[in-house]
């Protein structure tokens, strides 16, 4: 069976099939796999009747895997949560702020993997904004007051016990076990133009939510520069729309694009299971 890729024709994204997740596969197959992953930053294998053991095994042949905080595994795995939303849910959508994930991590996850279970008849997309082209195309003056600059990120606005996800949402019965807790309150400084450890190409890392400051930089002018860039960096000409269906893997890589979920699915479940690829220290 030859791999087949075929490029989404938006900012970025392109979707494989010609292989079966379900069995080993070859190093020809995984270089292949990770050649168009670097290339088109999120990668989707439609029609892939995996299961968890599977799942585990794809993530483990692009590196070992992530440390995922705040969100309890599911039962009998480490390494997998549920991204999970039921019929009559009222909390806010899990995930729905623009974000790359973990980035308050000292090496945050290279990628992340998200296989879709339970998908909704409509609504239920993810998107993926490309932060090499956003910095490619952006104005030589946002760029210059964003050189050498480095991003304060902090989990302690989603997570910390006072948080978004924090006491007041578990009351209101949230369905995703996530643990809020003081440890959302560290802190972890990234540049903000970082150049991607495979390909070198330089990106935009981040966006305001986790990065809650900029190191050396007065609060306010700080949080003005921030919304400046994130207005820059998510604009649909950056934008790739992922549409669900069931028994679909998706692979992203973190380095590259910033991601969000959305609703438009109100009275119907969605259940997605998750695993990151953790990063490569160099
Ligand atoms: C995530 O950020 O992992 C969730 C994305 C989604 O639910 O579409």
């Amino acid at each position: 069976m030859s791999l087949n890729i075929k490029f989404s024709e938006q900012a970025c994204g392109a979707e494989i099939t010609g292989i079966d997740l379900t069995r080993d596969l070859s190093v020809n197959e995984v270089n292949n796999i990770r050649e168009a992953w670097l290339k088109y930053h999120v990668l989707s294998f439609p029609n892939q009747i995996i299961n968890d053991d599977d799942l585990e095994r794809f993530t483990l042949y692009f590196g070992s895997f992530g440390d995922d905080p705040f969100i309890a595994p599911i039962p009998g795995r480490r390494n997998i949560i549920a991204v999970k939303r039921v019929a009559d849910e009222k909390v806010p959508i899990f995930a729905d702020n623009w974000h790359t994930d973990w980035s308050f991590q000292e090496y945050p996850p290279a990628g992340t993997c998200l296989f879709g279970k339970t998908i909704p008849t409509q609504g239920g997309d993810t998107l993926f904004a490309n932060q090499h082209l956003a910095l490619e195309k952006m104005s030589s003056s946002l760029r210059k007051k964003l050189e050498s600059k480095q991003a304060i990120h902090s989990a302690l606005v989603p997570y910390s016990p006072g948080g978004g996800y924090g006491s007041k949402d578990r009351e209101m019965g949230r369905s995703m076990d996530i643990q809020a807790s003081d440890e959302a309150f560290s802190k972890q400084l990234h540049p903000i133009i970082k150049q991607h450890p495979e390909t070198k190409r330089e990106g935009i890392y981040g966006t305001i939510g986790y990065i809650i400051g900029i190191d050396g930089m007065d609060s306010k002018d700080a949080l003005k520069l921030l919304m400046e860039l994130s207005a820059w960096q998510c604009q649909e000409e950056f934008v790739y729309r992922h549409k669900w269906k069931k028994n679909m893997l998706i692979m992203w890589d973190n380095r590259s694009v910033l991601h969000r979920a959305t609703g438009g699915y109100e009275g119907q479940e969605r259940l997605l299971h998750r695993t990151t690829i953790a990063a490569y220290k160099e």
